[in-house]
């Protein structure tokens, strides 16, 4: 039998092929979707990893940041609005005038520039502008390496180093044998140069180029202070834990020097690259050569040591001669990456970045936050990767230790001045310099330890036992300086208070 048209049988089969039809259609549609769909994501996700459109041609020579921003335009982003400005409650970046606050520094630093200027810090888009502002500049002479830290200044180094002689061209890789040999040159030449024509030669704040490869965009550190620095602390035996590169270079060869462009990992860099300026300095002999004092190590007291040999023909080191008790006298300043050497987060291999730049979303993109800041005005993003507590609770517990430390803090400067007046007292007595001696000794240790803790910006934050320990010692020392004062007054028949 034939099957005829209309019959139930070719029905079906008519009704069973439409259907196969249109599952293969609806499949088609799907797949399609699907395909589509994944091409999507695909793309979305090329565009979150491809954090950069080039522009421009990046070099070694570009220190404007703007340039550098039209390939990276959300770290620019980030970048430009360190022009903020907040209040926590022990930092921040509102520049008050920490003396007219805290009226006891006018006296404890009596003969130095900052008993006349010194202000909370702020932002890095501020760095240059301040610097040029401040009574330290212009009512005392100081030198071009002042600007080390305050400026973009790697191209103008290495310019002023092709100046003097040094070999190669301005554009050579920075790792290269003649790119070093300009910066050195050029770093020793405007150090000793006046900062009012120093300072003619830059333009920008801290900018891209200080901290990446212009080309690979990697972690880089540049500021010779910093590579002659790091390099005698390698050559040192103290313990530093949070840098591997430096403990495997101390057990190598040592055939090359340690450099951490090479060495250190990328983990490192996330904090060697604020170490660049976030540290102790001091002015090295006639050519005001900036050096950092690492040569014993991290720590407070090993600073202290370098100093006492550090003076002309070995004598100790000092910044300036107090001018109310005469003692010889040491200027901490922004020791940042010594104090958070000896805390337990860079212990546990927590970085400077992670707290001050911590990763942040943009859409797809994962990028650094590059307004770098009070971690307490972003507690969520710079506590909370780590840290499961909530926002209120982790400043809670950074505002705890900073309240302590402040406490701490002022017990040590009324010591210090107690100090201070009771050697006044003495030398209007008529003392000899013999007789003060121990007492000045006691001053200048009593003050470099008050200063280092109050001069680091954390408030105890970086490394909170370890500023307690500083705090403590220098109470004693002073207390003590203050006993041999009054054990001095009352040999000479001096009345002591009631
Ligand atoms: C575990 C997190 C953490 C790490 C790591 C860390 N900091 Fe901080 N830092 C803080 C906190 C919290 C404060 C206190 C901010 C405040 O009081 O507003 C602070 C304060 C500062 C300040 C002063 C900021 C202000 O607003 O006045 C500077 C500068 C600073 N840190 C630099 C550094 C450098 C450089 C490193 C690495 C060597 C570092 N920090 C490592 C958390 C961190
Ligand atoms: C080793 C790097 C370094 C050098 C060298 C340096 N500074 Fe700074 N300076 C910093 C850092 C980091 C800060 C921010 C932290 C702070 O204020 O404690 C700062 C802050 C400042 C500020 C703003 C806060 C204040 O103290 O009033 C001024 C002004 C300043 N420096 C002037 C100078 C002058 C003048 C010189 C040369 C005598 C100098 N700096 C040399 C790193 C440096
Ligand atoms: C070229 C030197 C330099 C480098 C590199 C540098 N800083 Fe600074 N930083 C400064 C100076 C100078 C200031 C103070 C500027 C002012 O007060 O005008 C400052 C200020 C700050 C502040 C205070 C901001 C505020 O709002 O109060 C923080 C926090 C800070 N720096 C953290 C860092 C971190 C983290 C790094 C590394 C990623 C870093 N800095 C790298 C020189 C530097
Ligand atoms: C004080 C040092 C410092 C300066 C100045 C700086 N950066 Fe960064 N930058 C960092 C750090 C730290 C990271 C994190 C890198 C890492 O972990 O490998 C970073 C990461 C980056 C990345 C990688 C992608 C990302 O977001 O993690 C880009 C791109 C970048 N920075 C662009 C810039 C540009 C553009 C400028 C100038 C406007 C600039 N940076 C200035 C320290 C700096
Ligand atoms: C990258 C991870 C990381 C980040 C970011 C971080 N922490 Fe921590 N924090 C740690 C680790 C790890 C420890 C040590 C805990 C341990 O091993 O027991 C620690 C310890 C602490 C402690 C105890 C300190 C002590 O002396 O015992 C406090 C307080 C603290 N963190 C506060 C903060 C605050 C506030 C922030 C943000 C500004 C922060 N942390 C950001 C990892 C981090």
């Amino acid at each position: 039998m034939t099957e005829t048209p209309g019959s139930t049988k070719t029905f079906r089969r008519r009704r069973a092929l439409l259907g196969y039809l249109s599952v293969i259609a609806v499949t088609a549609v799907a797949t399609a979707l699907i395909v589509s769909l994944l091409a999507n994501i695909a793309k979305r996700k090329a565009e979150g990893e491809r954090v950069a459109f080039s522009v421009v041609d990046l070099d070694e020579t570009i220190d404007d940041p703007a340039v550098w921003g039209r390939n990276f335009p959300r770290q620019y982003d980030g970048y430009l609005r360190t022009v903020d400005i907040e209040r926590t409650r022990h930092g921040g970046s509102e520049a008050f005038q920490k003396i007219d606050e805290f009226p006891v520094w006018r006296d404890l630093f009596a003969g130095y520039a900052f008993g006349i200027d010194y202000r909370e810090e702020r932002g890095h888009a501020y760095m240059l502008s301040d610097q040029r502002e401040t009574e330290r500049v212009k009512v005392v002479r100081q030198p071009g390496a002042c600007l080390h830290c305050h400026a973009s200044i790697i191209p103008a180094y290495r310019k002023a180093g092709l100046e003097r002689g040094a070999p190669g061209e301005l554009t050579d890789p920075f790792d290269s044998d003649t790119a070093r040999q300009q910066l050195m040159k050029g770093f020793e030449a405007v150090c000793a140069m006046t900062y009012d024509d120093a300072t003619t030669l830059v333009e920008h704040p801290v900018s891209c180029v200080d901290c990446h490869d212009p080309v690979s965009m990697r972690l880089r550190v540049t500021r010779p202070g910093f590579l002659n620095g790091i390099q005698a602390l390698a050559e040192s035996n103290d313990p530093v834990p949070h840098f591997p590169s430096i403990e495997r270079w101390r057990v190598g060869d040592r055939s090359e020097p340690y450099d951490p462009n090479a060495m250190a990992s990328r983990h490192e860099m996330r904090s060697m690259s604020c170490g660049q300026c976030h540290v102790e300095y001091y002015f090295k002999g006639s050519g005001k050569l900036l050096v950092y004092p690492w040569h014993n190590g991290l720590k407070m007291e090993q600073l202290e040591e370098y100093y006492e040999t550090a003076g002309t023909d070995g004598a100790p080191f000092k910044d300036w001669t107090h001018t109310l008790t005469g003692a010889p006298m040491l200027k901490a300043q922004h020791p940042e990456f010594e104090l958070w050497s000896q805390g337990i987060h860079a212990r546990a291999g927590v970085s400077c970045a992670d707290c001050h730049m911590p990763y942040m979303r943009e859409g797809a993109i994962k990028i650094t936050d590059h307004h770098i800041r009070s971690p307490l005005l972003n507690a969520a993003r710079a506590c909370g990767t780590c840290h499961g507590a909530s926002e209120t609770e982790m400043i809670a517990r950074a505002q705890v230790i900073q309240d302590r430390t402040a406490n701490l803090m002022k017990r040590g400067e009324d010591a210090t001045f107690d100090l201070l007046s009771a050697i006044v007292d003495a030398v209007k007595g008529g003392a000899t310099d013999a007789r003060l001696a121990d007492a000045r000794r006691m001053h200048r240790r009593a003050q470099w330890r008050l200063d280092f803790i109050a001069a680091e910006n954390s408030m105890g934050f970086h490394a909170d036992q370890e500023a307690a320990r500083i705090l403590g010692e220098a109470i004693d020392y002073a207390r003590q300086g203050e006993v041999m004062m009054a054990h001095l007054n009352a040999a000479r028949g001096i009345d002591l208070p009631p």
